[in-house]
Parts: C-alpha cells; sequence; structure tokens
C-alpha cells in the first residue's frame, strides 16, 4: 500500500524547528513532504531554509493554508495564537512544551518574582480553555510534543502498566541540567517561569501519563492530579552564591530549582525535580514504584554506551552527550541522543495519527493538566508550599 503524503510546515527557524526538521527524516509512517517554514525574522528563516532547499514563506496564514500539518517551534508565549489559527483552519498542530503560560500584564515593571501567582494560574487556566475549545471546533487536533512520551524506556513502563495490572503507588523523577544559554528563558515575561515550567514539564507530563495509563487500563478512565505542593528556589541569585563559573548565572526573574509533591485522585503520589543545578550532563529520569514492579527509565546517563579517553584534545570535535562540561575521564556518551528522547518516535506516532486519524498519547488533555498542575504548583511555591488543588479542565 502507498504510503499517506502529509504536508508539513515548521514555524520558527531556531533550535527546536532543527529538531523537528531532523526528526522528521526517521518517519516512516506517512510520506512526510516538507513544504516550507515561516518565522518572524527573515535573515533567520533563510538560513534555515536554504541548506535544506525548503520555501520561506512571508505568511503564517499562507504556510498553514499549504500544510496539513503545523510544527509550534516557537516562544511560548506565541503558542496560543499560532495553535488556534492552524485549528480554524481545521489543521493539524504539533506544538513544543509548554503548551502555555503567563507571561505577565505587559508592564515595564512585571517581576516575575513578585507577581501574585493566582493571577497567573487563572490567566494560564483561561488560556487553556481556549486552545482546547478551538481544538474542539476543528477537524485538527493538538500533538503534545512531549518527547519524553515517547522515549522508549516511557513506553516500554507503559506496556508493563497495561498488562500487569500494576497500580502506581509513588514515582519519583527529575530534569535538571546546568542552566539555560538562552538570554530569554532567564525572563518571565518571556519564558513563563523557570525550572519548573521549563524543565518540570517532562517528568510531570510522564507522571501524569502514567497514571492516566493506569486508569484506563483498569477502569477505563484516567487517573488525574489532585493537589501539589511545591517550593522553588534563585539559588544561583543567591547574595552569597559563590560562582565557580560552571552554571548559568543570567537569570533575571525566574526560579533556577523547584520541588513538585503531586497527590493524585487515587491517593498515589509523585515527587519531581527540576533545576538549573546540575553538574554532569542532562539528567533526565524518572522512577516508578507500583504495587507489583519497580522502574527506573534513563533516558540520559544510562549505560548503553559508556566512553572513556585520558585526555579530551581526543574528543574535540566530537559530540558526546549534553551539557556535560567536560569529555575527559568517563563520560555518559549517548550513541543515539534523539532516540533515547523518544523525538523520532513521536514524530512518527503524530504522523501516523495524522495519516489515519488515530488519537495521540501525548495529547490537549496531557498538556493541559500538565500546565494547570504547575501553574498551581506556582500558588503553592508562593505559600512556601502549602497544598493547592489543582483545577481540571
Ligand atoms: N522538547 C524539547 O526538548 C525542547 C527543547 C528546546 C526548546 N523547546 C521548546 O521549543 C520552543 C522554541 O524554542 P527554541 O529553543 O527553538 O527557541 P529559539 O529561540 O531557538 O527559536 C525560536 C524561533 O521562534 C521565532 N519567533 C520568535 N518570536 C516569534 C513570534 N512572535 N512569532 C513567530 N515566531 C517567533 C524565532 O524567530 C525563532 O525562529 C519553546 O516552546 C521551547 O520550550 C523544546
Amino acid at each position: 500500500m502507498e504510503k499517506k503524503v502529509i504536508k508539513a510546515g515548521l514555524i520558527g527557524s531556531g533550535f527546536a524547528a532543527r529538531f523537528h526538521y531532523d526528526a522528521l527524516q526517521h518517519v516512516y509512517s506517512a510520506k512526510v513532504e516538507v513544504t516550507g517554514a515561516w518565522s518572524v525574522t527573515p535573515s533567520k528563516l533563510l538560513e534555515f531554509t536554504r541548506p535544506r532547499a525548503l520555501k520561506a514563506y512571508d505568511t503564517l496564514e499562507a504556510l498553514i493554508d499549504d500544510c496539513d500539518v503545523l510544527h509550534v517551534c516557537t516562544p511560548t508565549i506565541t503558542h496560543e495564537p499560532i495553535v488556534v489559527a492552524a485549528l480554524r483552519q481545521h489543521k493539524n498542530v504539533i506544538i513544543e512544551k509548554p503548551l502555555t503560560g503567563y507571561f505577565g500584564d505587559g508592564s515595564p515593571g512585571f517581576n516575575g518574582d513578585t507577581f501574585p501567582r493566582e493571577q497567573g494560574l487563572q490567566h494560564t487556566l483561561e488560556s487553556l480553555q481556549r486552545m482546547l475549545a478551538a481544538e474542539k471546533e476543528s477537524k485538527g487536533k493538538i500533538m503534545y510534543a512531549e518527547n519524553w512520551i515517547y522515549a522508549p524506556a516511557i513506553q516500554k513502563e507503559r506496556e508493563l502498566i497495561e498488562r500487569s495490572g500494576a497500580q502506581i503507588i509513588w514515582m519519583h523523577g527529575e530534569q535538571s541540567h546546568s542552566g539555560s544559554h538562552s538570554l530569554a528563558y532567564g525572563q518571565w515575561k518571556l519564558s513563563g517561569g523557570g525550572s519548573m515550567i521549563g524543565k518540570g514539564c517532562h517528568p510531570l507530563s510522564v507522571a501524569l501519563y502514567f497514571k492516566q495509563v493506569e486508569g484506563r487500563a483498569r477502569d477505563g478512565r484516567p487517573i488525574r492530579p489532585k493537589t501539589i505542593t511545591a517550593r522553588t528556589h534563585a539559588i544561583t541569585r543567591m547574595p552569597g552564591y559563590k560562582n565557580e563559573g560552571y552554571l548559568q548565572t543570567t537569570y533575571k526573574d525566574i526560579e533556577d530549582f523547584a520541588l513538585m509533591h503531586i497527590e493524585f485522585e487515587d491517593g498515589a503520589m509523585a515527587s519531581l525535580f527540576a533545576s538549573e543545578l546540575v553538574l554532569g550532563g542532562v539528567n533526565n529520569w524518572i522512577e516508578v514504584n507500583a504495587n507489583n514492579h519497580r522502574t527506573k527509565c534513563r533516558m540520559s546517563q544510562n549505560d548503553a554506551m559508556l566512553a572513556y579517553t585520558p585526555d579530551e584534545r581526543h574528543f574535540k570535535d566530537i559530540y558526546v552527550v549534553e551539557k556535560t562540561e567536560t569529555k575527559q575521564g568517563w563520560s555518559f556518551i549517548s550513541p543515539d541522543e534523539g532516540w533515547f528522547h523518544g523525538y523520532q518516535h513521536e514524530m512518527n506516532a503524530f504522523y501516523r495519527s495524522a495519516a489515519y486519524d488515530e488519537p495521540v498519547e501525548s495529547n490537549s488533555s496531557l498538556a493541559a493538566d500538565t500546565i494547570a498542575t504547575i501553574y498551581a504548583g506556582y500558588v503553592s511555591a508562593e505559600r512556601k508550599g502549602a497544598e493547592v488543588p489543582v483545577t481540571l479542565l
């Protein structure tokens, strides 16, 4: 049988657009034709489209018209209007994490450290409602590009939960590294928050997903989050912080550490960390403690391959692993980082869904629960860790 042809368009031409384009080269569930890309900065757009022989579109509307699937690879603050515009044209949207958020009131004096968190939560819930309503009225769907969901270790654990009838009692996990280089990341008005949303969204989505899977397998309905207790800190902005130069220190008004403790409807729990405070490369992992099994899913720092060199000049121009400070000595070299992190698997699943109208595992409901939990978490952190209910939409 001939594969279905699906036309793809990329919105944005930065880091995420590049790894989306690379992951599309591995899709075999459909024949993907990348129609072109659009971005706000024409010179940067051409830098992206020229070497890939893609059409550079002048307007977002023209790109949406020409494509079946749109990839939203732009800053989070732009996600809602772009997603709604594509859904109105009944197109599928692959949207980067985080789905949406709160970016301040637009005033010059807005400060991410001090604004009332309840205001951030309410604005975010309204943004989520608008996006979910647009999806309901559309023939297209939101495909939430949470790559962790499609990481092979996570999908294997899904199978263990489903087929063993497991009850998950406690999960713990983390995404941490030495910090983001992007200056936009350090400003709440551009990022919508710090470690809790930027990094914590990954292990959180997986924890929420596993409880959805468990509930669906046993009772035909997902088990969803009930409350969150959270703490945030700005360690690299402490007056006494002694900067040795290994961690990024460019954050203006966001946290660089977050702890989230989530209680689910059935009383089970997840304890998750996210930070910019960890040396030794990206630390992406989640552990599941169930009533009949235990797993450790390690997307990074696994021992699929270890490498040793007595002097890092031997590996000078060789990519080893994300964000490691040195290549000398032993490294958790990754033989295929994108594979372990699920990037190619997620694209393959999304295009199968676009071609055959199948539901996606990483959908708008999971994305909305993730964001609603995080912004309830910011309210909790403002109250120094008081328990706050999660609003389910
Ligand atoms: N899943 C992951 O592992 C992962 C990793 C990195 C980034 N991301 C996400 O990808 C998204 C983009 O991040 P990035 O690292 O590619 O950023 P980037 O700065 O490298 O690229 C952003 C792109 O968006 C364009 N842009 C900026 N403002 C715009 C606007 N108002 N309208 C349209 N386009 C605009 C820029 O021109 C640029 O091409 C973010 O949501 C981020 O959280 C996800």
